[in-house]
């Protein structure tokens, strides 16, 4: 019977093909196609069924399906075993802790920054920018700083050339906003400001600074330092202890400088300098200082980011240490 040896060639090849059973999924569904698949060997054998005479059919039929038998429990008998080969192929060990992704930090001086800006932003100051690069009658001789003029050396400066100036501070920018604008005005001005000194833990060449302005009919010293007051109290804490120390700047009359005291240090620190704008400076941006009064203060970002958070080098701030940024 042709039928039968067929049968029994299908069963020699598959105890071939299975032997060893295959481990990978690929070949053990490759193999499941040849055999057991609709267009498989043992589907060929099923229909040729029909070909042969009535009296070997049951014969046939039941060699068929021992065969089919003996080729579906090679399956069931290896799946169980090529499961778990895969799960010992697979190298994840899911009780790591999970990948850190690197995400960035807004840098402190950024922060306090905007921290600073936001708090004189609740009461009514306006935000603007001014020149990192001026001329001397900005940054200097406007603001009531006469030519060789001793004062000059309270900031040592960096000269583009004789006349430009890498700015020594923000109240340049003072001058500007008088030039374009007509009082009332009330603005802080954050920028950085370069000085050329040797830097060392308490002095960089480069730092930041925010400028206040605030140019009006009637404004006092009480306006100033009722402004001030707040401020620290906002950004330092309510129960914060300052007091106002008598000081100089060309460009304000009478001037200060506000000191808080620092409790883990044992010692007034400064964070800002501060004055009634000088009726000089308001006659070198034609401002009629018999109508028009006003106050300006500028303060160090750095220094205040270094007492808030106890930095005690300035550098830390320049060298982009992830170390030190990660911190804030
Ligand atoms: N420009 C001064 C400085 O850099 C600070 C200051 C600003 C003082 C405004 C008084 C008024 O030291």
């Amino acid at each position: 019977m042709k039928l039968k040896e067929s049968i029994e060639s299908v069963r020699k090849t598959f105890r071939a093909d299975s032997d060893p059973f295959p481990k990978d999924i690929r070949s053990i569904e490759a193999l499941r196609v040849k055999y057991l698949g609709r267009k498989g060997l043992l589907a060929a054998l099923f229909s040729s069924m029909k070909d042969i005479s009535d009296k070997e059919r049951p014969l046939a039929g039941s060699l068929l399906n021992e065969l089919k038998q003996e080729i579906n429990s090679a399956f069931s008998v290896n799946k169980e075993s090529s499961e778990s080969n895969q799960v010992t192929h697979d190298e994840s060990d899911y009780t790591l802790p999970g990948l850190k992704f690197p995400v960035g930090y807004i840098h402190p001086v950024q922060q306090t920054l905007d921290e600073v800006k936001s708090i004189f932003m609740n009461v009514g100051f306006s935000v603007v920018y001014g020149p990192e690069i001026d001329d001397d009658f900005h940054n200097f001789s406007a603001l009531n700083f006469p030519p060789e003029h001793p004062a000059r050396d309270m900031q040592d400066t960096f000269f583009i050339d004789s006349d430009t100036v890498l700015r020594t501070h923000t109240s340049n920018v003072q001058i500007h906003l008088m030039e374009e604008q007509d009082p009332p005005l009330r603005y802080i001005v954050p920028g950085r400001v370069y000085r050329n000194e040797s830097s060392s833990f308490k002095s960089y060449n480069l730092f930041h600074q925010i400028e206040g302005l605030y140019v009006d009919k009637n404004v006092s010293f009480a306006d100033l330092k009722g402004i001030l007051t707040y401020f620290v109290k906002r950004l330092f804490g309510a129960n914060t202890q300052m007091r106002f120390r008598p000081s100089f700047f060309p460009f304000t009359e009478p001037s200060a400088e506000v000191d808080i005291w620092s409790e883990s240090r044992g010692q007034w620190l400064e964070i800002l300098g501060c004055g009634m704008v000088d009726p000089e400076v308001f006659k070198s941006v034609d401002i009629d200082p018999d109508v028009w009064h006003g106050f300006a203060f500028g303060l160090g970002i750095e220094r205040i980011c270094m007492l808030k958070y106890g930095i005690d080098d300035i550098r830390l701030f320049f060298q982009g240490d992830k170390r030190f940024l990660e911190q804030f």
